[in-house]
């Protein structure tokens, strides 16, 4: 059994708070059609439903008598519960009961409907009606140059904290991704800067890998010096990489991961490729990031505790080799503290009535 280092629960309490205020993905929004959807983000289970072409996330209780609405159906542009037919609008107000026809609706008849967006191909939610940070930015979304693909959902027993470190983390490349990604002979991380902005934590890296076919590299070469690629960390579970290869190509993953508990995570990814653009070369990239994937979900979901210590002095840092991570814990706890200092963080009553924005 691993040992865990004590976690600051205050600190790691309050984040969990203070996360109510971000996006999180719930969706692909091509998965989400005519038929409810279930989801959780945050230990608050939803419905997601397109009510007139556009997303809407609420709470996932009728208010009768505590059935999912997920298990219900889209009629006429509204959602009406499975059991006994109560019918809600996009505001989450219930408009019918239909085993008393004509009588009046009572007000608290209502489910909490929160702030939805359609953006980047997902569906994101803000539990919080006063989001603390636009939506992320993926530039390749809308750019035809760029062939998207979806790499299947997947879930890990593991903060999204600590999945979103472990791919900013580029010293266990040799190690975990041993012949895939570095060479446990040369394990050295070059010195990078870390630019922080309103809403991300930016670096760039150029890193020896092995040559790699998906890449279009010299079959002959066994290790490429890549040129440096480009990561964007947007706060707090969002990351990005653009690797340029040779002749202008340029190799991009966008992973959004969202906290679906404290200890358990949902990832959502694309990679993209302005190269190799024919769509039966699509299994090869997704199979070539689940074989990256496995390798790391095994060490991730070891790791204690699941949370992401947010004191620095929890876990012990290398300076310079763990910028990146000390940085992003920094700033983790600097969110942490805006639900301490009683900023506006209401988890108690959530609302919502924001309309889908991209
Ligand atoms: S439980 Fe939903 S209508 Fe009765
Ligand atoms: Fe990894």
């Amino acid at each position: 059994m691993a040992t865990s280092i004590p976690l600051d629960a205050v600190g790691e309490d309050a984040l969990f708070v203070a996360l109510r205020r971000y996006w999180h993905p719930v969706a692909f929004a091509d998965d989400l059609g005519a038929d409810p959807v279930a989801a959780t983000l945050l230990e608050e289970p939803l419905v997601l439903v397109r009510l007139d072409g556009e997303p809407v996330a609420m709470h996932d209780l009728c208010i009768h008598r505590g059935t999912p609405l997920s298990l219900g159906e889209v009629v006429d542009d509204q959602l009406r519960c499975a059991y006994h037919g109560w019918t809600y609008d996009a505001s989450g107000r219930c408009t019918r009961i239909p085993a008393r026809h004509g009588s009046t609706i009572p007000a608290k008849a209502r489910v909490d409907r929160y702030r939805t967006a359609e953006h980047a191909g997902l569906i994101w939610v803000c539990l919080d009606d006063d989001p603390a940070m636009p939506l992320p930015t993926f530039p390749e979304a809308d750019d035809p140059a760029y062939r998207k693909v979806r790499i299947p959902t997947y879930d890990w027993a593991s903060s999204a904290a600590r999945r979103v470190e472990n791919f900013v983390d580029f010293s266990h490349f040799p190690f975990v991704h041993r012949g895939v990604l570095g060479d446990p002979d040369r394990p050295e991380i070059p010195d990078h800067e870390v630019v922080r902005d309103a809403t991300s934590l930016r670096f760039a890296l150029g890193l020896e890998e092995p040559a790699n076919p998906l890449k279009a590299d010299d079959p002959d070469a066994e290790t490429i010096q890549r040129d440096p690629t480009d990561y964007v960390l947007t706060m707090p579970f969002t990351a990005y990489l653009n690797q340029p290869l040779p002749d202008a190509h340029h190799f991009v993953l966008f992973v959004a991961s969202s906290p679906t508990t404290r200890d358990t995570c949902r990832s959502f990814s694309f990679c993209a490729r302005n190269y190799d653009l024919d769509p039966s070369k699509d299994d090869e990239y997704v199979g070539f990031q689940e074989v990256v994937l496995e390798q790391d979900r095994r060490v991730v979901e070891a790791q204690r505790p699941e949370e992401l210590p947010i004191d620095l002095a929890a876990e012990l840092h290398v300076r310079g080799v763990d910028r990146v991570s000390i940085e992003y814990r920094r700033w983790l706890g600097e969110i942490a503290a805006t639900a301490r200092d009683g900023e506006p963080v209401n988890a108690a009553s959530p609302t919502g009535t924001g309309s889908p924005r991209s």
